[in-house]
């Protein structure tokens, strides 16, 4: 039996030189029993040409949208009922129109009209992927849940070196794999999640916040949706867009998390806290806007915050509880001492000094804390794959119940 046996993948192939890896990924996915269908962009068809992929697929390969289909079902309809769509290469021009919804060939069109999950295996120039617009669009794909494999860094085609290469063939069979063998088994269990900072009201225009993008908890409950949990997310405001399918709970302050929090926290299987809320409130806010005439200094005076997870730790009955914990020294020592204080199952430690974690970025370098002294490196990744890899361990401790 194949690992992929009955599953229906649309491989989307853009034009860019990494085309004829895509031949050796559309192989291993055939080899392990996936019934692969293969759109290409014209661009892509000066690379490699559409034959290649049909023999190895066994089916006719989509390049013009307007070409006399062969069954009576709409070209991008038809592709578009599928398990999975992986795009490799991933152009920058692609992945700039998936990030606006154009459809304009036979993969953004699919793409355009697809349900299932959808993997990207970038593949550019350096200085293309560097590009801020680049990084806006993939920014705006992982938000709305795309998978990104990738890119890698090395030696290019243009005879450069940096990142821009296409991950291997291999990584993005793996990557496939991971997202069709994880689907729903999530389902059936509630998971509530916090995300992002909070704010807290010095004046009617004022207020004290922090640096949390709410990235973290956003692709948590993303993930989590994914795999067919029923989510609540509970946000401070942030900058994102909500992930489809969550039950989205706006806050302002601590307090208004804590009462989101401890409403839900009964109902829910698991737990996991990624915001970031205030430790601390102005004793008394102003109802006006503060002046400045007529002082030479504000001095604030600043009065402690319900610390949720710790109030969630004393209620705790069979949920799992996992807490985030962003130090800047003596991480494993603080974070051990913070999930005692704070009775948590799982406690996901990062060092916010460390280039790629903590704060506004998309990738995370963390290590997972258990119970029982025992310490979990993790690799640095984005912040979507270790929602998905966060979600693994806390389903194994739900089951271990
Ligand atoms: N947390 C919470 N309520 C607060 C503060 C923090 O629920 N008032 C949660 C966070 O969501 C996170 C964990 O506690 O899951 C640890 O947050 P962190 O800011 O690292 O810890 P603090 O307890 O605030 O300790 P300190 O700031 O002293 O490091």
């Amino acid at each position: 039996m194949g690992q992929l046996d009955g599953k229906r993948v649309l491989l989307g192939v853009t034009g860019g030189i990494a085309v004829y890896k895509a031949v050796e990924l559309l192989r291993l996915l055939v080899k392990a029993g996936a019934d692969v269908h293969v759109a290409m962009t014209p661009a892509a068809t000066e690379f490699v040409q559409p034959l290649t992929f049909r023999e190895l697929s066994y089916h006719p390969v989509a390049v013009d949208v307007f070409e006399e289909p062969r069954e009576w079902k709409m070209q991008h309809i038809h592709l578009a009922e599928c398990d999975l769509v992986v795009i490799a290469p991933a152009t920058a021009n692609t992945l700039a129109k998936l990030a606006v919804g154009i459809a304009d060939n036979s993969v953004t069109t699919t793409v355009l009209a697809t349900q299932a999950p959808i993997v990207v295996a970038p593949a550019m120039n350096s200085g293309m992927w560097e590009n801020p617009i680049t990084q806006e669009n993939i920014a705006r794909l992982r938000q709305r849940g795309y998978h990104v494999v990738g890119p890698d860094s090395g030696f290019l085609a243009c005879r450069t070196s940096g990142a821009g290469r296409m991950s291997s063939p291999e990584d993005i069979f793996a990557a496939v794999v991971e997202v069709l063998t994880r689907q729903q088994d999530w389902q059936g269990l509630q998971l509530l999640v916090t995300a992002g900072p909070t704010r807290e009201h010095v004046d009617p225009v004022r207020y004290i916040g922090n640096r949390s993008s709410g990235k973290m908890g956003y692709a948590i409950a993303a993930a989590a949706a994914r795999r067919g949990a029923d989510v609540t997310l509970v946000s401070g405001p942030t900058a994102l867009t909500p992930p489809s399918g969550v039950r989205l709970v706006k806050v302002w302050t601590t307090q208004e998390m804590r009462d989101a929090c401890v409403k839900v926290f009964p109902k829910v299987d698991a737990c996991i806290k990624a915001a970031a809320p205030a430790d601390f409130r102005v004793a008394e806010p102003s109802d006006q806007k503060v002046k400045k005439e007529a002082q030479a200094e504000l001095v604030l005076r600043l009065v402690p915050n319900p610390d949720i997870l710790a109030e969630l730790g004393e209620m705790k009955q069979k949920q799992v509880l996992v807490g985030f914990a962003a130090e800047s020294q003596d991480l494993i020592k603080n974070a051990q001492e913070k999930m005692r204080r704070k009775r948590c199952d799982l406690l996901v430690a990062n060092d916010i000094t460390m280039p790629g974690a903590g704060f506004d970025v998309d990738t995370n370098k963390v290590k997972l804390l258990y119970p029982n002294n025992q310490v979990e490196d993790v690799e640095l990744m984005d912040k979507s794959r270790l929602a998905d890899l966060l979600l693994d361990r806390v389903l194994l401790l739900i089951k271990a119940r």
